[in-house]
């Protein structure tokens, strides 16, 4: 009940899926909660229908485009306002790409859209929250990358995903050593197929070809990732940083 008691947690792209479970999982475990995403309007029934079922106002909701400096700067702000500091940063948010039939062939706007979501909202949330930890000596960061950031052939089709999400290991590992003096910690997590709306942008076929290549023969449910980034947002994994969680029913390891 009380993993993160005191703690505050900013959680990107609530609305739903990954992030709705991990903004419950968080309130329930005594954390009050920042959950963001841009699609405001179901937001705010996530927000509404947590704080319902829990009791209270744990969690605060903030509409808010990752790949945007100065809606950053208004989360920060709101977190402030409402609870004072930041504990932890959870750069769940992520957008996929349109499936191409020859996978080189990107369409430049869509790409450097994925680039800005994916890779630059990341660091930006990074950016944000860092200077706050740094003064506090103490933080946890957890960056939600993908499978498809490990190996080829699962994203759809869509290389610019691919790549956004292999890039995040990169981001974590370097940010993570520059940090690891200052009592600040960031992971990443590489989900396999988990069973949110974001499937829905898979084709069919991907979803089954993948599903097939499943060792365990499932897709995750979201709270299946919520408790691993659980574990990386409480003091329990103090000595953990810089490293990937693999949460995948066994795809990668094939
Ligand atoms: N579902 C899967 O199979 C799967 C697999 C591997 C990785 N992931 C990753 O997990 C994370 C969570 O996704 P999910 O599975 O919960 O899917 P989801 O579609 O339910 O959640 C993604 C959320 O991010 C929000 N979002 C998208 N772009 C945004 C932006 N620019 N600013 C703010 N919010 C934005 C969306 O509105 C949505 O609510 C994503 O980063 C995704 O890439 C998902």
């Amino acid at each position: 009940m009380n993993r993160l008691k005191d703690k505050v947690a900013i959680i990107t792209g609530a609305a739903g899926g990954q992030g709705k479970a991990e903004a419950k999982l968080f309130a329930q475990e005594g954390a009050k909660v920042i959950a963001t995403d841009m699609n405001g309007e179901m937001l705010l029934k996530t927000v509404k229908e947590i704080n319902d079922e829990l009791g209270g106002e744990s969690v605060i909701a903030v509409q808010h485009d990752i790949a945007t400096e100065e809606e950053w700067a208004h989360v920060f702000a709101k977190t402030m306002e409402k609870f004072g500091k930041v504990d932890i940063l959870v750069n769940n948010a992520g957008m996929p790409g349109k499936t191409h039939e020859n996978v080189w062939d990107i369409d430049t706007t869509e790409t450097m859209r994925i680039v800005s979501v994916n890779l630059v909202g990341t660091l930006l949330g990074i950016k944000t929250v860092m200077p706050e930890m740094i003064k506090n000596g103490k933080g946890s960061i957890i960056n939600i990358s993908s499978a498809a950031g490990l190996v080829g052939g699962i994203s759809g089709g869509s290389v610019a995903y691919s790549a956004t999400k292999a890039a995040l290991q990169g981001i974590t590992k370097e940010i993570a050593i520059d940090v690891a003096k200052k009592g600040i910690r960031v992971n990443t997590v590489f989900p396999g197929l988990v069973r949110t709306p974001i499937m829905d942008s898979f084709s069919k076929e991907v979803t089954e070809r993948t599903l097939s290549k499943v060792p365990m023969g499932f897709p995750a449910e979201p709270i299946d990732l919520a408790y691993a980034v659980l574990f990386l947002a409480s003091d329990e994994s103090r000595f953990t940083t810089g490293a990937d969680f693999i949460i995948d029913g066994g795809f990668t390891a094939q």
